[in-house]
């Protein structure tokens, strides 16, 4: 088999890449490195001993889009590619609007063209906004509260028209919770353009001495310690999620959707308690106001990934932040 990534060369795009290559398919990379670095595809080659045909193009781009289905036999495509900082779409929303729902247009026109039918889409918890009951179900309310969101949740809805119309088309859209951890060899990891938006790229950097503080946004939710709750799942486990729902579209035809979480919820003091044990040094925090936006709970009921797909997630918050505080020790600059 030979699988398209877009976004190959982004953090779950580069974990996703490992996978693939062990798992002794062919990997044809693309991305515009707007958001990650050449090097995370040298890394994946050098810790699985394969080969990424990488292009550094934007799917904007059709043209050169349509040069790669050109010179490769694509079978399937995984779409991670895309912009993904909720705060950032509130500024800029057309870009995002145009990057990710423009972008899944032409990857998906140069696909019918080619007549490549199968798709996995990179979708969020972020479509769920405040859920309306815990733990998530797949069937719950969907309502997004920010243009990133909205931007899943219409990819989501353009996915479904298109195989209402159409059956041959079968797409995976995968729902991720809150993906932490990096590769157990410390060699590629998260590594977010400026200071982290997210909780574990935050404290990793606290740890490292690049950051003076964690900020801890409220410890007045409605949770046992005050903190908000979140479902972490570990990115190595997230990458294999990938292969199984390809397994699936190959031969369930179809589309489904799946949460991809461990279904079991950490409040925000759990992590920072298991990161200190993973670094062995107090990380400093302070309490900060509420972060608009943010919910008190969310965690998944990923039971219907683990009946339809046989997957679960395996990782541990302690493999977690072990594995995040690896890559972040031995490349405390990230990739750079
Ligand atoms: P990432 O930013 O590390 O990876 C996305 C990659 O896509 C980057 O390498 C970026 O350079 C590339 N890219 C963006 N626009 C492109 C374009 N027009 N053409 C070519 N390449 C382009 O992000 P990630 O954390 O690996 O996320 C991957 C996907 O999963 C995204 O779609 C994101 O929205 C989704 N997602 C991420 C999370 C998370 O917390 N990391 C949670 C839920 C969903
Ligand atoms: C974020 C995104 C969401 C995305 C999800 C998964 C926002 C508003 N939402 O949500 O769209 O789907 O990641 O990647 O960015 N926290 C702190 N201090 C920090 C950072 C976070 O206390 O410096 C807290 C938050 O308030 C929250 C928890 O840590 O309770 C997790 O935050 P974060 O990692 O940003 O994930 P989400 O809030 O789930």
């Amino acid at each position: 088999m030979k699988i398209l990534v877009t976004g190959g060369a982004g953090y779950i795009g580069s974990h996703t890449c490992v996978a693939l290559l062990e798992h002794g398919w062919d990997v044809v990379a693309v991305d515009n490195l707007l958001n990650s670095s050449r090097e995370s595809i040298k890394r994946v080659e050098r810790i699985t001993g394969g080969r990424i045909h990488f292009y550094q193009i934007d799917i904007l781009n059709k043209p050169a889009l349509a040069n790669i289905f050109r010179q490769h036999k694509i079978d399937a495509v995984i779409h991670f590619a895309g912009l993904k900082a909720v705060g950032e779409s509130v500024e800029i929303p057309f870009q995002y609007y145009h990057n990710n729902i423009t972008g899944t247009l032409i990857l998906l026109d140069v696909m019918k063209e080619n007549n490549v039918r199968h798709l996995v889409f990179s979708s969020s918890a972020t479509v769920y906004g405040d859920p309306d009951r815990l733990p998530i179900q797949e069937d719950s309310r969907l309502c997004a509260t920010n243009p990133y969101g909205r931007t899943k949740l219409f990819i989501e809805e353009i996915l479904k028209d298109i195989h209402s119309s159409d059956n041959s088309w079968n797409f995976a859209l995968l729902r991720y919770f809150n993906p932490v951890g990096a590769h157990e060899t410390g060699q590629i990891g998260e590594d977010p353009l400026g200071p982290p938006n997210n909780l574990l790229p935050y404290i990793a950097q606290v740890a490292v001495g690049r950051m003076p503080h964690l900020n801890i946004f409220g410890n007045d939710y409605d949770t046992p310690d005050g903190t908000g709750i979140r479902d972490y799942i570990h990115v190595v486990d997230l990458a294999d999620g990938h292969l199984k729902a390809l397994s699936k579209i190959f031969t369930n035809p179809g589309i489904a959707v799946y949460n991809l979480g461990s279904g079991r919820g950490h409040s925000v003091m759990e992590m920072l308690h298991a990161f200190e044990k993973a670094c062995e040094k107090k990380i400093p925090f302070k309490i900060a106001p509420r972060r608009p936006g943010d919910v008190a709970s969310c965690y998944a009921d990923p039971s219907k990934a683990e009946k339809e797909l046989g997957w679960k997630a395996l990782k541990s918050i302690d493999d977690m932040c072990k594995d995040t505080w690896n890559w972040q020790r031995i490349n405390p600059n990230g990739y750079k």
